[in-house]
């Protein structure tokens, strides 16, 4: 199976630090938000991503490229342990761009991606703001409910029910545990319209056909066409409840929180970082 990675938004909620450069090479401790998305992928099997992009996204491209000068300069220093980390990216799969021409939103950024995709029954798609966290990699989970099913599927968390608006939500019915056949989705609703608290979070795995609902969906919320709406037209989707835990780093408070927990994890960052955090708490 093939990946989809779609970076080609704006960015907008985190002006004005995605003026110039793509949220999606923002670093979440100590590595690009876009380099778990594309782990994320390796690990659960697929060597072959595309990754939509747009106007000034061209660090994305360079990021998984080879660096021959810093290589070389690397080496030259004997610093073998960064040389390593610097030639395993480009290593990490088959990385290939295209670029979304206009940001006309989610479903028309994923258009993009029909002539890579063409001949394939199905496609992985991870969104590059979103970072996952689990034992069994997310995309992993969801391909294994596409082999079992035979259909589409999604991944859905429960969240807040004063938070739906800013989802994609789904309605449906539980077929087996945390496996919901679904009936129907609507992005974004308000909160007396949605009809549950299950949020789309940002990793599916789509038949093919899902290009021609999108080439058929007048654009939707916001004026963008939405990959929810043409979602809706697919005639078996399966929403599967996520077992581990998801990082939206495409706003500022939740970036910050994700880098904060994931340098926690690390055993020699902690305990400076714990004394740095009590001294901040009784100042402020
Ligand atoms: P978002 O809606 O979170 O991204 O899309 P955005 O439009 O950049 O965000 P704001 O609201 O302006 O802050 C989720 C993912 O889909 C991609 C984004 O890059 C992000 O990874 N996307 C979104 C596209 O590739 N193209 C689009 O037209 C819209």
């Amino acid at each position: 199976m093939k990946a989809v990675i779609p970076a080609a938004g704006l960015g907008t909620r985190f002006l004005p630090a995605t003026k110039a450069q793509p949220k999606e090479m923002l670093p979440v401790f100590d590595k690009p938000t876009i380099q778990y998305v594309v782990e994320e992928a390796v690990a659960s099997g697929i060597d072959d991503i595309l990754i939509i992009t747009g106007k000034g996204k061209r660090s994305i491209e360079d990021h998984f490229d080879r660096s021959f000068e810093l290589e070389y300069f690397l080496r030259k220093n004997n610093k073998k342990e960064y040389l390593d980390e610097v030639e395993a990216i480009s290593d990490l799969a088959d990385i290939y761009f295209v670029r979304q021409k206009e940001q006309k939103g989610l479903g028309d950024a994923i258009y993009c991606a029909r002539k890579h995709i063409d001949g394939e029954e199905a496609f992985a798609v991870l969104l590059g703001d979103t970072i996952t966290s689990s034992d069994v990699p997310c995309t992993r989970q969801l391909m294994d409910i596409y082999e079992r099913y035979g259909a589409s599927a999604i991944a859905v968390e429960e969240v807040p029910r004063d938070k739906v608006e800013r989802y994609g939500i789904i309605d449906g019915r539980e077929v087996s545990e945390g496996i919901y056949s679904i009936d129907d989705m609507v992005e974004k609703p308000p909160i007396s319209e949605a009809p549950s608290n299950l949020a789309i979070m940002g990793r599916y795995v789509l038949e093919s056909e899902i290009f021609d609902h999108i080439e058929n969906v007048p654009p939707g919320f916001g004026g963008e066409i939405q990959l929810t709406d043409a979602m809706r037209e697919l005639k078996t989707v399966y929403g599967c409840v996520f077992r581990g835990k998801t990082y939206d780093i495409g706003n500022r408070v939740d970036w910050l929180k994700t880098s904060l927990e994931f340098a926690m994890r690390d055993d020699e960052i902690r305990p400076e970082l714990v004394d740095y955090m009590r001294g901040l708490i009784s100042r402020y």
